[in-house]
């Protein structure tokens, strides 16, 4: 439990390691994820956001085991994970824990139509009866704002825009009744326009089916607008987090503020100068010291370069890995 809500994922010092490699020495690996926790509850959205390269996707990728841990501990409905999957089985955990990702035309099959798709896992994870089949199908499409449902159920991937496959495949996501959604960039591809859309159907789920998401992204507006923690990663590490109103109304990270300081604002004139330093972005080691962002951050101060940042506790549900915060 965490604040009276039931924890479905529970995430404890995570790090994961790549070789990059031929040697098998240490110094042969980088570290994409590094000592990240995180509890996310029933029925609700943790945001993860950070640049480029910062390990989002690859957190995503070992909650949905495609990748081993180097270390820390993941629970899912408080039981280890691998005792969750020994006693339930791997197809089970696959069935709780679903994924959708950027790219809505690489994850559906051109050869299949929307009803193949939808149809699939329902047989795959025995949902219902043959029998019973096309009518989930059709409640499913209903349920996304896919009409006509007959007519979409037809078609095939390259007959549907952006949008509206990225609404197929929360559709596949959701036939299963999931309990967790690993969300990785699912509007970053879409028009403008019909982001607020796909946001708003997430936010339903949520809401109405108290389905939980991970909801990963560049972009800390749609975070605060979707999900209500926000974590916020640079190269591998959370560096602030909690309720997403506090990070991003009061952050006191340099580099959630230079995040929110790159967000477009009525009246501001668009996007403002980043106020960083033109520092590089560090390839992590599983020996590196100090803070990731020292190179690049204004306010960095002699133990920046040396020490890695403990936690600071700023507020109830406020959370910051750094020296010197304002
Ligand atoms: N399979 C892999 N083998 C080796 N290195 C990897 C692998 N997957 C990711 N990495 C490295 O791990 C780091 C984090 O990558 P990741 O894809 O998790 O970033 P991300 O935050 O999702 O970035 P983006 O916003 O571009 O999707 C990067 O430096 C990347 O090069
Ligand atoms: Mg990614």
């Amino acid at each position: 439990m965490n604040n009276g809500q039931e924890v479905i994922l529970s995430v404890k010092n995570l790090v994961k390691d790549f070789r990059v490699g031929t040697s098998k020495k240490k110094d042969a690996y980088m570290r994409a994820v590094n000592d990240v926790s995180f509890d996310l509850c029933k029925g609700e959205a943790l945001a993860i956001v950070g640049e480029s390269g910062s390990g989002k996707s690859t957190g995503a990728r070992v909650l949905t085991r495609i990748y081993d841990a180097t270390d820390g501990q993941i629970e899912f409905k408080g039981q280890p994970i691998d005792d969750y999957i020994e006693e339930n089985g791997t197809l089970e955990y696959a069935r709780q824990v679903q994924m959708i990702f950027q790219d809505p035309f690489g994850s559906l099959n051109p050869v299949h139509t929307i009803h193949h798709h939808i149809a699939r896992p329902l047989q795959i994870h025995n949902r219902v009866g043959t029998e019973h089949i096309d009518q989930l199908v059709y409640q499913l499409l209903e349920l996304v704002g896919l009409t006509p449902v007959v007519e979409t159920a037809e078609k095939y991937p390259h007959e549907l825009s952006g949008g509206q496959r990225q609404r197929v495949a929360i559709a596949r996501a959701i036939a299963v009744d999931p309990e967790v959604i690993l969300a990785d960039e699912p509007i970053s591809m879409l028009d403008v326009s019909v982001r607020l859309g796909i946001l708003n159907l997430m936010a339903d789920l949520k809401d109405k089916h108290g389905i939980s998401f991970m909801y990963i992204t560049h972009d800390i507006a749609t975070a605060r607008y979707f999900a209500e923690k926000t974590a916020v990663m640079y190269v591998g590490h959370m560096v602030e987090w909690g309720n997403s109103d506090k990070v991003t109304q009061t952050p006191k990270h340099p580099y959630t503020q230079l995040l929110l300081s790159a967000v477009p604002e009525p009246g501001r004139g668009g996007r403002r100068e980043l106020g960083a330093k033109k520092g590089e972005i560090p390839l992590w080691k599983p020996d590196s010291q100090g803070c990731p962002f020292a190179a690049r951050c204004p306010r960095a101060v002699e133990k920046c370069q040396g020490d890695f940042p403990g936690i600071t506790q700023l507020a109830e549900d406020h959370f910051i890995r750094c020296h010197n915060p304002q």
